[in-house]
């Protein structure tokens, strides 16, 4: 692969980069299709599909882990993808098993709060597994998703501290006609869990709307008592965290005003959702 993008490279061939860990859906899709923008049609864009075992904890659901790679290649190829990168875990952490395996890349700021205190060593192996991607597929854009909004942020900040050079583009979230983000783990939504899942986007609403009724800011531990009660008002549903806070630092805010940001993530049973929106 690395010897491909420097080939690229050599003659002004523009990369463009979408890291997933497959199971595509529309908005993986989604980010294709802003790389193929960006880099143009003789531009080379790339898809890694890669379960990073790095990035789940434990008790995590890695092993189950929705895998289908002859639907992803079909879906990247109607997509005009033109490599997939797909390594195996002994190829991406050589040695790991045996403890050969040593070097990682550790944001240490923004990935404190919401998904890295939930989840404390899933940002270090993000970062890890994606400042190794860049080091494989050597592109000149690489796009994200909104959907995880903190992650965006982490690669961004991680990108311009350690000087990859490239350029980080974060696309809009990508939703189920009644608001559900799409997820690949939306598959673990089976029976009613998938009508309680809207829990997310309902509250979402319910704070912009707060938000846009209000003449004042609006309280953060109040407003957040209000979204949590509605969103358990769903039997299967409860809530991990629900943060607001400022987009650029992701420091907590306070008080809630227009132009603050909303990060929730809701077990439904036992399936960990995630969404955020700006208020
Ligand atoms: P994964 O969850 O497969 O997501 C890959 C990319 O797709 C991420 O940038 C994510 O934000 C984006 N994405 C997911 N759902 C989306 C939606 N509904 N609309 C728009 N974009 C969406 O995120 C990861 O994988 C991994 O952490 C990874 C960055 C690949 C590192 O292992």
């Amino acid at each position: 692969m690395q010897r491909l993008a420097r080939r690229w490279h050599s003659q002004n061939i523009r990369i463009g980069f979408v890291p997933t860990m497959g199971y595509l859906h529309e908005g993986h899709l989604s980010l294709v299709q802003r790389a193929r923008r960006l880099v143009g049609p003789r531009g080379q864009v790339v898809v890694s599909i890669y379960v990073n075992p790095t990035q789940f904890g434990p008790t995590e659901d890695l092993s189950r882990y929705p895998r289908d790679f002859m639907r992803d290649a079909q879906l990247c190829r109607e997509a005009g993808v033109d490599v997939i990168f797909f390594p195996s875990d002994d190829q991406m952490y050589p040695g790991k098993a045996a403890g050969l395996y040593s070097t990682y890349v550790v944001e240490e700021v923004l990935s404190q709060s919401m998904e890295g205190a939930s989840r404390p060593t899933h940002f270090r192996g993000v970062t890890t597994i994606v400042a190794k991607l860049f080091n494989i597929v050597l592109p000149d854009v690489a796009v994200f998703g909104a959907k995880d909004f903190q992650q965006a942020a982490i690669i961004q900040r991680m990108v311009r501290d350690l000087n990859f050079p490239l350029k980080v583009v974060v696309a809009p979230t990508m939703r189920e006609p009644d608001g559900l983000a799409k997820s690949s783990r939306n598959k673990y939504l089976v029976g009613d869990l998938r009508a309680q899942a809207i829990a997310l986007w309902q509250a979402i609403q319910t704070a912009q709307e707060s938000v846009r009724a209000a003449s004042a800011p609006v309280n953060a531990a109040r407003l957040r008592k209000k979204l949590q009660q509605q969103i358990e008002r769903h039997p299967d549903a409860r809530v991990d965290y629900i943060e607001f806070f400022a987009p650029d630092t992701l420091q907590p805010a306070p008080q809630v005003q227009r132009g603050t940001h909303l990060a929730l993530a809701v077990f439904i049973g036992k399936t960990r959702l995630i969404d955020n929106a700006s208020l």
